[in-house]
């Protein structure tokens, strides 16, 4: 076993893992934020989605190890208190789910790319989430909601 120390959610963990544990399964089991999930574990799907310094990356691809001294983002950790994060907001105002399943990951990496390019074509958007898979909305109203939240971005005195 090792030690890690990593912040989740701005929150600091001290946890002992195998060298093998993934994140996902870290951010699950030990740190008990199970709003990200696992939808295959073989890096095709992006169902859990996380940030790692900020930038999104498929925990079920990297080991808890590997996140040792770093910060982590969750989907738990992206609203401020009551308050949506606003591509949270435009997903619920542009009904972009239905089971929900991808929500968590198909978000935090909606955010990563509007963090990159705050102002992203349809055809860039979909470029972007191109290593999520929703099996259920036909990603139209996934789409609306990341120009949605895009448009509310640039609404907002900077
Ligand atoms: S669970 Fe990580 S990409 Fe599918
Ligand atoms: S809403 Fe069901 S998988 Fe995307």
């Amino acid at each position: 076993m090792t030690r890690i120390t990593v912040t989740v959610d701005g929150q600091r963990y001290s946890d002992e893992v195998e060298p093998r544990t993934l994140l996902v399964h870290y951010l699950r089991e030990q740190a008990g934020k199970t709003g990200t999930v696992v939808g295959c574990d073989t890096s095709n799907c992006g169902a859990c989605t996380v940030h790692l310094d900020g930038r999104s990356v498929k925990s079920c691809n990297v080991l808890a190890v590997q996140a040792d001294g770093h910060e982590v983002t969750t989907i738990e950790g992206l609203a401020d208190g009551e308050q949506l994060h606003p591509v949270q907001q435009a997903f619920h105002e542009c009904h972009a789910l239905q089971c929900g399943y991808c929500t968590p990951g198909m978000i935090m990496q909606s955010v990563d790319l509007l963090n990159d390019n705050p102002d992203p074509s349809e055809e860039e958007i979909r470029a972007g989430l191109e290593g999520n898979l929703c099996r259920c909305t036909g990603y139209h109203n996934i789409v609306k909601a990341v120009q949605q939240a895009a448009k509310a971005g640039k609404e907002v005195p900077a």
